[in-house]
């Protein structure tokens, strides 16, 4: 089958990569021409583990195409997928600029009927505004074509993006029309092989329930923060507490991690935009909306406990702090609402300088971080530690799993590691000469409470 897709980022790139890879034949279209062209010359634009042999793989069999062409492309598809961005608005709405733009550039180069798909992340009612845009445009050029539009929300995780993409637990599907339904089902039937894992609904559910799922991620990860907190201060130790809650099937050991705060394009954005389409129907979600002022409280907390040690040992003024781990969570580049960014702008702000490390997400982290003499951008966790008063953890690369404790701790000036994603055992940190710190365990007893 002919795809188009819309919008090549994360989700587009991977949903054209991994059609291709199940024999369709995909043209990937965007407007940056840089990517593209980067593309076209055979350059991964994003990291994705697994991703570029895949690309390659497809380019070479002639099944991936990457364009700009918006009328040469639609016109030889019947069918297109919308991937484009949907950040947030000023207001905090998601903001369907580009959306409407592809939209309109649908309806403008339709030559034949089509079924159009949107896989970018949308409030509830966006299918009828993609539908209105498409028939102006149509009736602007005084033709017909028959078109349905198809939400198909993507849940795909960075980070783990093809797999998740190639093994879904699930592929929404809203639509009310049969023919568009039978469609979707032929496109996706590849991927269902060992078991049907397509779930067909109307489209406002279908849009609701991307936004529900990652609204529920984020009350889970938050509520763990919130947890982790009361730990500290009484004393219990959130790994036992999680393990605890885990072993009840009902709540399940997924998403019980406490940590810095959750980041990223989707979580952050999609709780707010939920949030505010509640409040246009005058429905109020006070449980996502604690969400979401629990996380921005839990940023702050790396930042806060670093000040706080240093308060009483001279101050975090001219301290050197190391960061391990820029990306907003392991195996992507993501740098959007990282934790690290906040982290950062607290230390910067009370005057320490730092040195930054990550094994991919060092690009993208300049483009987003002030140029600043306090700022050190170091090429491995060695020189991240190099002359620090204290090591953050910030992100739970495996390459850290098990660094050079010994060297990097010979190395650094002070001794305190702040781990912000409880990686490390507080006795095996302890002996090793750290002064540890982790979330949810308490400093001062940590060893006594712990139990791997
Ligand atoms: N990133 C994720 O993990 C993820 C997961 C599930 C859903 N989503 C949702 O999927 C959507 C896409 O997210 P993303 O992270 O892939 O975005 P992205 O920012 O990585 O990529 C979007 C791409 O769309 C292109 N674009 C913008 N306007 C265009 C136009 N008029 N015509 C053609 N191309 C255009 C941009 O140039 C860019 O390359 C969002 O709604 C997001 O919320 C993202």
């Amino acid at each position: 089958m002919d795809i188009l897709v819309i919008g090549i980022g994360y989700v587009g790139l991977v949903t054209g990569t991994c059609f291709a890879e199940m024999g369709h034949h995909v043209t990937c279209l965007d407007i940056n021409t840089a990517k593209i062209d980067a593309l076209n010359q055979g350059h991964i634009p994003i990291y994705e583990p697994g991703l570029e042999e895949i690309v390659k793989r497809n380019v070479k069999a002639k099944r991936l195409f990457f364009t700009t062409d918006y009328a040469k492309a639609v016109a030889s598809s019947s069918v297109s997928f919308i991937c484009v961005d949907t950040p947030i608005a000023a207001d905090g709405q998601a903001n369907l600029k580009f959306v409407k733009e592809v939209s309109a550039a649908i309806g403008r180069h339709m030559v034949d009927e089509m079924v159009i798909v949107n896989k970018s992340t949308v409030p509830i009612g966006t299918h009828l505004l993609v539908s209105e845009i498409v028939a102006e445009e149509l009736l602007k050029r005084g033709v017909k074509h028959s078109f349905d539009v198809v939400s198909n929300p993507e849940f795909l995780k960075e980070g783990n993006a093809v797999n998740d993409f190639m093994k879904p637990d699930r592929v929404i599907i809203g639509t009310h029309c049969p023919k568009a339904a039978a469609l979707m089902r032929e496109i996706y039937a590849p991927f269902m092989l060992s078991h049907e894992r397509l779930i067909l609904m109307d489209p406002p559910s279908a849009e609701l329930t991307k936004y529900a799922s990652n609204a529920m991620l984020a009350v889970r990860i938050s509520f763990m923060n919130e947890l982790a907190r009361l730990c500290e201060e009484t004393g219990a130790n959130i790994n036992q507490v999680r393990k605890g809650m885990g072993a009840d099937k009902r709540i399940g050991y997924h998403f019980l991690y406490p940590g810095p705060g959750f980041g990223g394009s989707c979580l952050p954005k999609d709780i707010r935009a939920l949030q505010l389409q509640a409040e246009k129907y005058g429905c109020s979600l006070s449980v996502i909306e604690a969400a979401d002022k629990a996380n921005a409280k839990q940023k702050m907390r790396l930042g806060e406990k670093v000040e706080t040690y240093f308060a009483t040992r001279g101050g975090l003024s001219e301290r050197t702090i190391g960061i391990l781990g820029l990306a907003f969570k392991p195996d992507t580049d993501d740098m959007r609402e990282a934790p690290s960014l906040t982290l950062i702008a607290h230390l910067l702000s009370r005057g320490a300088s730092v040195r930054l490390f990550d094994p991919v997400a060092m690009e993208n982290a300049k483009r987003l971080l002030p140029d600043s003499t306090a700022i050190t951008w170091c090429a491995d966790e060695l020189e991240a530690a190099t002359s620090a008063d204290a090591l953050v953890l910030v992100t739970e690369w495996k390459q850290f799993r098990f660094l050079a404790f010994t060297e990097m701790l010979s190395v650094m000036k002070g001794s305190a590691f702040f781990d912000g994603r409880n990686q490390y055992h507080p006795e095996e940190m302890l002996a090793k000469g750290f002064d540890y710190m982790a979330i949810g365990i308490p400093h001062t007893s940590a060893t006594a409470n712990y139990l791997s």
